[in-house]
C-alpha cells in the first residue's frame, strides 16, 4: 500500500516522502533577484520542516523581464555561486530543491510601462490589462535559449531539478490559450502549434541538463477563462512531453482572471473542497507512465491518502499551508494529523513589505479574503 511517507525517486532525485512545497513567490529577494537573509530563512524552515521536495518561487530567466517584485533571478551565471549555499543547506536537511523558471508576460502589475513585455499576440491581459508585444521568431529563439541557460545554471548551482512554469496565465500558458494566442504562424492555431513553444523549451532544457537530470513542468488542467486552454489541450501537451522524456508534471488550473476557479481558491474548509484538481490529475495519472503531482487546496492527510489509494497520483503539492506552517509535514509525520491551519484566506497575497507571509501568524485568525 502506498503511503505519504514512501521514499521514491524522480529520475535521479531521491525523495523521502510524497509531499512537495509547490512553487511560491515569497517577495523577499532583493530588487535584482538576489538572495536575502529572510528568503534564505524561509527555505531553511521549509527544509527543516520535513517536506520532501521544495519547488522555489518562480525565478526570472531574462534580467529585463521580472513580473513581480522580490522574485528570485536566474538570468546570469553569477547566480550559480549565489545559490550554492541554499542548495547545500537544503541537502543538509535531507530535502530536495527544484528551481521553478518562469517568463511572466502580460499578467503583471509590476512596472509594466518600463519593460518590453512579450506575448503570443498583442492581446490585453484579462486581469491586468497590459498589452504585450507579439513575439517575433527571433524573440521566441531568445526565450527558448534563456530557459535552457537558466536550467543549466540551476544544475550547476546544485538544484536537484528544474520546473518550468506552463500554468496560471503566464507566457507559456498563454501560448496554449486560444484567447491570448491569435498567431497564424507555426506557433498558433491547432494545439499542435500552440504547444510548440512548450515542447521546444523542454527540448532545449533537456539538451542542456542531460537525460539524468529531473525536468518538471507545471500545467493547467484547464484555464477556466473564455476561450482558454481546455483539458484536451492539457492532455495533448502532457502526452507529447511524456513521449519526449519529461520526468513529472504538476497539475494546477486557472489564471488571475478565472474568478472562483483560480489556482489558489478561497475557503477550503471541508474535505470535499480539497484537491480541486484531483479529477483531472487522476485521469492524467492513469493515462501516463510518468509521475503526476497534484496541487490546489490540499489540507489534510486523509484526503491525500485516499487519493493515493484510489488514483495513480504520486505526489501532493502544498503552497499556502506551508506559508502558515513550514513544519507541517513534520507535524503530520509526528502523529498530529489535524488539517493544515491555513484557512485559504489568501492574506498571503496581500502586499506586505516583509514579504508574502501568513496573516494568521501576524494577527488574530480571520477569514476575510476576496475571491
Ligand atoms: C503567495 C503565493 C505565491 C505563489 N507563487 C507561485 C509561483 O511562484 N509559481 C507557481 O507556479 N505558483 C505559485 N503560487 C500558486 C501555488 O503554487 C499553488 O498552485 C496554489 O496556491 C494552490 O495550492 P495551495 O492550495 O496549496 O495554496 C503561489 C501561491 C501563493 C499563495
Amino acid at each position: 500500500m502506498r503511503t505519504l511517507f514512501d521514499a521514491t525517486k524522480i529520475n535521479s532525485m531521491n525523495l523521502k516522502n510524497r509531499l512537495v512545497r509547490s512553487a511560491t513567490w515569497e517577495n523577499m529577494a532583493d530588487p535584482t533577484g538576489r538572495m536575502t537573509e529572510p528568503l534564505f530563512k524561509v527555505y531553511e524552515e521549509l527544509a527543516r520542516g520535513g517536506v520532501g521536495m521544495i519547488i522555489t518561487g518562480y525565478a526570472f530567466p531574462l534580467a529585463e523581464e521580472q513580473p513581480s517584485p522580490g522574485m528570485m533571478g536566474i538570468y546570469d551565471d553569477s547566480f550559480i555561486e549565489e545559490y550554492r549555499p541554499l542548495t547545500e543547506m537544503v541537502h543538509r536537511h535531507d530535502s530536495r530543491i527544484v528551481l521553478q523558471i518562469a517568463y511572466g508576460g502580460s499578467q503583471t502589475g509590476f512596472q509594466p510601462e518600463d519593460r518590453v513585455i512579450w506575448g503570443p499576440s498583442a492581446v490585453a491581459d484579462l486581469a491586468f490589462k497590459v498589452v504585450p508585444q507579439e513575439m517575433s521568431q527571433e524573440n521566441i529563439q531568445t526565450l527558448i535559449k534563456a530557459f535552457g541557460d537558466a536550467a543549466a545554471r540551476a544544475k550547476a548551482a546544485g538544484f536537484d531539478g528544474v520546473q518550468f512554469h506552463g500554468a496560471h496565465g503566464y507566457l507559456l500558458n498563454q501560448f496554449l490559450c486560444p484567447y491570448y494566442n491569435r498567431r497564424t504562424d507555426q506557433y498558433g492555431g491547432p494545439i499542435e502549434n500552440r504547444a510548440r513553444l512548450i515542447l521546444e523549451v523542454y527540448e532545449e532544457v533537456r539538451s542542456r541538463v542531460g537525460n539524468h537530470y529531473p525536468v518538471l513542468i507545471k500545467l493547467n488542467a484547464e484555464d477556466f477563462i473564455e476561450n482558454g486552454a481546455t483539458f484536451e489541450d492539457c492532455r495533448y501537451v502532457c502526452h507529447e512531453l511524456a513521449a519526449r522524456g519529461i520526468d513529472a508534471i504538476e497539475i494546477s488550473c486557472g489564471t488571475f482572471a478565472s474568478g472562483k476557479r483560480g489556482p489558489a481558491r478561497n475557503r477550503i474548509d471541508t474535505p470535499e473542497k480539497e484537491g480541486y484538481n484531483a479529477p483531472h490529475a487522476a485521469q492524467l495519472a492513469a493515462e501516463l507512465d510518468i509521475p503526476i503531482l497534484l496541487v490546489g487546496g490540499l489540507r489534510s492527510p486523509e484526503v491525500m491518502e485516499n487519493l493515493l489509494e484510489t488514483t495513480e497520483i504520486e505526489y501532493f503539492s502544498l503552497s499556502r499551508p506551508l506559508i502558515a506552517e513550514p513544519q507541517l509535514v513534520q507535524r503530520w509525520q509526528g502523529g498530529d494529523r489535524s488539517p493544515a491551519r491555513c484557512t485559504s484566506c489568501n492574506g498571503c497575497f496581500r502586499p506586505n513589505p516583509a514579504g508574502n507571509l501568513c496573516v494568521l501568524t501576524l494577527e488574530p485568525q480571520r477569514d476575510d479574503a476576496s475571491d
